[in-house]
């Protein structure tokens, strides 16, 4: 298995990942958001790359239990029921509920990889979930760090060092080119103290001083939920247990 990673999601045209298998990062705060999101109930999120394409999809209402989530600038958009903290995502608030999502990088990261065969979302909540199953897989993968803005971030690239160091205890039989080998020393640098890294981080600072700071404690969770986002047709879901037997039991390799 070769795994690739990309430190942000501007340098490829969507039909770069046709066919690919795919996971998106964006830590602070885009793909926490999803996981808490469907821990806490709700049916789906359907990421958006604009805030008007958020508004119009929430007029199709998915069955009348749709809610608009996401921020712009750390802070919730104007006319959306939650914004982009994952305190908000309570069972109270998104139990059942359709959630369209924008964000600034990690929904439009999410749209970018939508031509994936396979597309999951990952944080550091749900990472060691993500990587057991990306080994039953067995498929090259492509890690695309949301980043800020089609720049580098550090908690992104943490993570998915983190991702292929938890992957290569799982399996021997795995590659990594340049960009993965980079992301493993950074972890091994910096992803010893997950808070440490959050608060000091670019983006942490400026949650912090938006107010934000409890975001980061959340966010800096590892492997508390045992939940894997799968995208298909347009929206995220929880995989059901049962489907990843069935899916990876089509490998022929799969015990
Ligand atoms: C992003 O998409 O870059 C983040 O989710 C922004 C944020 O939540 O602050």
């Amino acid at each position: 298995m070769k795994i690739n990673v990309h430190y942000s999601n501007h340098h490829f045209d969507e039909l770069y990942f046709t066919g690919k298998s795919s996971v998106v990062i964006d830590v602070l705060r885009a793909t926490t958001v999803i996981v808490t999101a469907l821990q806490n109930g709700a049916r789906e999120i359907i990421p958006v790359n604009t805030v008007d394409f958020a508004m119009k999809v929430s007029g199709n209402a998915f069955g009348g239990q749709t809610i608009l989530g996401g921020e712009r600038n750390t802070k919730k958009v104007e006319g959306f029921n939650l914004g982009n903290s994952p305190l908000e995502y309570t069972p109270a608030n998104v139990a059942g509920k359709s959630i369209i999502l924008y964000t600034t990088n990690g929904s439009k990261s999410i749209v970018k990889a939508k031509f994936s065969e396979n597309l999951f979302v990952c944080s550091f909540n749900n990472l060691p979930a993500i990587a057991n199953h990306l080994v039953k897989l067995d498929k090259d993968l492509e890690i695309i760090c949301a980043g800020n803005n089609a720049g580098f971030n550090l908690e992104d690239a943490v993570c998915a060092g983190k991702l292929i160091g938890e992957m290569k205890e799982l399996s021997a039989d795995i590659e990594v080119g340049d960009s993965g080998r980079a992301s493993l020393v950074l972890d091994k640098t910096f992803g010893k103290n997950l808070l440490k890294l959050l608060k000091e981080s670019e983006h942490g600072k400026l949650l912090i001083e938006n107010g934000f700071a409890a975001d980061l404690k959340y966010c800096a969770q590892f492997g508390t939920v045992d939940l894997i986002p799968y995208y298909v047709s347009g929206t995220i879901k929880k995989l059901e247990t049962g489907n990843v037997h069935k899916e990876i039991s089509n490998d022929p390799k799969a015990s």
